[in-house]
């Protein structure tokens, strides 16, 4: 999704700029541009593609100044092209955006009416000639752009500097983040902590509503009000090492690998011998849990297949009813809340559009409290939750997510434990789902030993157009997750079905050209799976089944392969088949030859609705 950087320093800001936008690179973009000022002039350079394209345009060209701001921009209004990149400029003002302006076609032909000229099919653009005009008359920068942004509907974070004022950079947010970067005579403004981390780890999160001024020597926050406000200095704990591929091909690669360390860390201090350890959701934590009577869990995408894994999970164990939606459809429905109800909001990122929306909403449905599980603990999502878990995942680059999913499951785990613990869960059953959780690392890591063997399962692939993805029970949420990784970033059409559908009619479309891949751990839905697989196999489907340990699959492979693992449990095994679903998207992405870690048209964090 787009990313922001912005500076004001004594030395030149573009190289800063350009390293600031690599850095956000992983959030997916489709074009980048800067623009910087220098002595009155301002200097602009914007490319559709990478940032490396738009880098050697500027190092053709090369310019000085010391304030500016930069961008990558995924497409929302207008294709993705130079005219449509930001920063947009008009008149004195340039200016870069995240997030949707809902009424810009209104303003827009106001604008037109009184003669200003458009470039570009962005909504952006009207907020620089709003800006432009309002500092034209008289007022400053900060003044312009407070009285654009109480014009505005909808979703924003800017920043914006004025020929006008040269050592200025102003920026405000409302509904998508935007922090400032501290340093020594030199300050920044960012997207999100990665892009600031190569030039300071002090970082301001601006609160909704804010307005900041950056220069050089201060920086000044303004509130809802207008008034100047004092926002806390956080360290952030991101380093540049976090961040690097290392010996990996691609950061996708990469974080598979590091789940069994990401679980771990997850859990740990968290878990001991007699279950979960007292208030780990935070203070009040327990006694809070202790009320609750039924949960509504929200998220999108991977963290949605997250949810759905807890509603197995905590229905079974802790016996409460759990709802679990997509957040862009919680937001604007009636849902009814009964009395006791927990609101769960599960996010890497803390920063999705419909996923924040959803738990402002859920503040006026009259919810027993807010719970986020939540990557980014200085995201927005946990700062506005009332107990929080924080999965300790670190930095997830690749837009595919992997470790993310893992230790939000690891997250759900323990919560399914303390759920079911406080309800009376028999002893011996909550002493055995303590210690699998307990072993989820090491049976991940040893999920991870079969990437050689998946690597020729991928080869079944390759030039296959669709796929069908099945799993029952708790393992259906994970056939899930494995279609989405597939069609991520291999592009090959993906479906998941629970097993027992399969006759309804998908069935329709097995035949020879269509690979089934089956999702099937010990349980006591083996059985009903295995003759699921056989309606495949009798009409000449291609099955890839991913099994338990011995369990016999006789016959259901005659065309395809059984690859054997062990699932550590029937509590931690969606977490562990999980993987092998990772490393297949994963190796035939990589021998289709797609952009792995930022596949086409996708945003690693969705800012906008
Ligand atoms: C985007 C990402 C997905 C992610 C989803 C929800 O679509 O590409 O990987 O699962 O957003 O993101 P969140 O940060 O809220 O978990």
């Amino acid at each position: 999704m787009c990313g922001i950087v912005a500076a004001v320093a004594q030395r030149d800001v573009a190289p800063l700029l350009i390293a600031g936008l690599k850095a956000l690179e992983y959030r997916g973009y489709d074009s980048a541009g800067i623009a910087v000022l220098d002595h009155g002039d301002v200097h602009r350079v914007r490319a559709k593609g990478k940032v490396r394209e738009m880098e050697s345009l500027y190092l053709a060209n090369p310019f000085p100044g010391g304030t500016g701001i930069a961008h990558t921009r995924w497409a929302t209004h207008g294709v993705p092209n130079e005219a449509n990149a930001h920063p947009h400029t008009a008149g004195n003002v340039a200016l870069v955006h995240n997030g949707i302006i809902e009424n810009y076609a209104s303003l827009r032909a106001e604008l037109q009416a009184g003669g200003h000229v458009f470039t570009s099919e962005t909504d952006t653009e009207v907020m620089a000639a709003l800006i432009s005009e309002r500092v034209e008359s008289g007022m400053s920068l900060r003044e312009a752009v407070t009285a654009t942004v109480r014009g505005l509907e909808g979703a924003y974070a800017i920043a914006v500097v004025s020929s006008k004022e040269p050592g200025h950079v102003v920026g405000a947010r409302h509904g998508a983040p935007l922090l400032v970067g501290v340093g020594i005579g030199e300050h920044f403004l960012g997207s999100d902590a990665q892009a600031l981390i190569q030039v300071t780890n002090k970082i301001i999160y601006l609160e909704e509503h804010d307005v900041v001024e950056i220069t050089r020597d201060h920086v000044q926050i303004y509130g809802r009000d207008g008034k100047p406000v004092e926002r806390a200095v956080h360290e952030s704990e991101l380093s540049t090492d976090a961040v690097e591929r290392g010996e990996y091909r691609h950061y996708m690669q990469k974080e598979i690998f590091e789940q069994p360390r990401a679980v771990a860390d997850t859990l740990e201090a968290r878990i001991g011998p007699n279950g979960v350890l007292p208030n780990i959701f935070g203070v009040g934590g327990d006694e809070l849990l202790a009320k609750v009577k039924g949960l509504h869990i929200i998220a999108c995408g991977t963290s949605y297949h997250a949810g759905l894994v807890a509603k197995y999970w905590i229905e079974e164990y802790a016996r409460l009813p759990v709802n679990v939606e997509v957040a862009s459809e919680y937001r604007y429905r009636e849902a009814v809340v009964p009395e006791g109800t927990l609101f769960v909001a599960i996010s890497q990122s803390g920063e999705t559009a419909d996923t924040l929306a959803a738990m402002r909403e859920s503040r006026r449905r009259g919810y027993l409290g807010t719970l986020a599980i939540c990557n980014v603990p200085e995201s927005s999502v946990v700062r506005e939750a009332d107990l929080k878990l924080m999965t300790r995942a670190g930095p997830e680059i690749g837009v595919a997510s992997t470790k993310a999913f893992t230790t939000q499951l690891a997250a759900l785990g323990l919560l399914t434990l303390q759920l079911a613990h406080q309800r009376g869960l028999d002893g011996e059953r909550h002493a055995d789902l303590a210690s699998q959780l307990q072993r989820m690392p090491s049976m991940i890591e040893k999920a991870l030993e079969l990437e050689p063997q998946i690597i020729e399962l991928a080869e079944h692939l390759i030039h296959r157009q669709h796929a069908l993805f099945l799993g029952r029970g708790v393992q259906y949420p994970v056939a899930m997750e494995g279609a989405l990784k597939l069609k991520e970033i291999s592009y090959i059409h993906a479906e998941a079905y629970a097993a027992g559908e399969l006759k309804h009619g998908p069935l329709a479309l097995v035949d020879e050209d269509m690979p089934v891949i089956a999702v099937a751990p010990n349980g006591p839905l083996l059985d009903k799976l295995k003759s699921n697989l056989q309606e495949v196999r009798a009409r000449g489907g291609e099955l890839l089944v991913f099994a338990d340990g011995e369990a016999s699959m006789d016959g259901n492979a005659s065309r395809g392969a059984i690859l054997r693992m062990d699932g550590g449990g029937e509590f931690i095994a969606p977490a562990v088949f999980t993987v092998p679903m990772q490393l297949l998207a994963y190796h035939v992405a990589v021998l289709r030859g797609t952009d792995v870690d930022q596949p086409r048209n996708l945003a690693k964090s969705v800012t906008v609705e």
